[in-house]
């Protein structure tokens, strides 16, 4: 799937379109924005580790708010994983601290920086209802 389509596609739960072996979908909540990519071939975009849930977001053009420039050391990248997270990599003692200081720490919680996604499968990631307005458009939101 290229940008585009994923600019313009809303992942439906109920009637999810196939995904082909190998594939990796990053489906992002409340808006439902998705991200498909083969494992292993993504791009790095030089923000949190390779293949997280914030260098997908990066790559598809997905604003994931990302302060300290994925480098574990702030929460604005703070996602709760509603699907998938066996696919994933396990939380690292730095993430576990760092994420304590998150705003609505939920059992869930990852920072999209460090949360790896390790094998083909759908993710799905929902954005805390206090950040989701920094998910539009590839920018944060004007200031009122
Ligand atoms: S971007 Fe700062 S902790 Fe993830």
């Amino acid at each position: 799937m290229s940008k585009t389509e994923t600019e313009t596609k809303k992942y439906d739960p109920a009637n999810p379109e196939p995904l082909a072996e190998g594939m990796v979908r990053v489906v992002f909540m409340p808006e439902g924005r998705f991200a498909d990519f083969e494992k292993g071939k993504l791009p790095y975009a030089h923000h949190g580790k390779p293949e997280s849930i914030l260098d997908v977001a990066e790559n598809f053009d997905i604003f994931l708010d990302h302060a300290c420039g994925g480098n574990c050391a702030c929460t604005t990248c703070h996602v709760v994983v509603r699907q998938g997270a066996e696919l994933m990599n396990e939380m690292n003692d730095d993430e576990a601290d760092r994420i304590e200081t998150a705003a609505d720490l939920q059992l869930a919680s990852r920072l999209g920086c460090m949360a790896v996604v390790e094998k083909p499968g759908t993710v799905v990631v929902e954005i805390p209802s206090w950040n989701r307005n920094y998910v539009s458009e590839g920018h944060a939101p004007k200031k009122e």
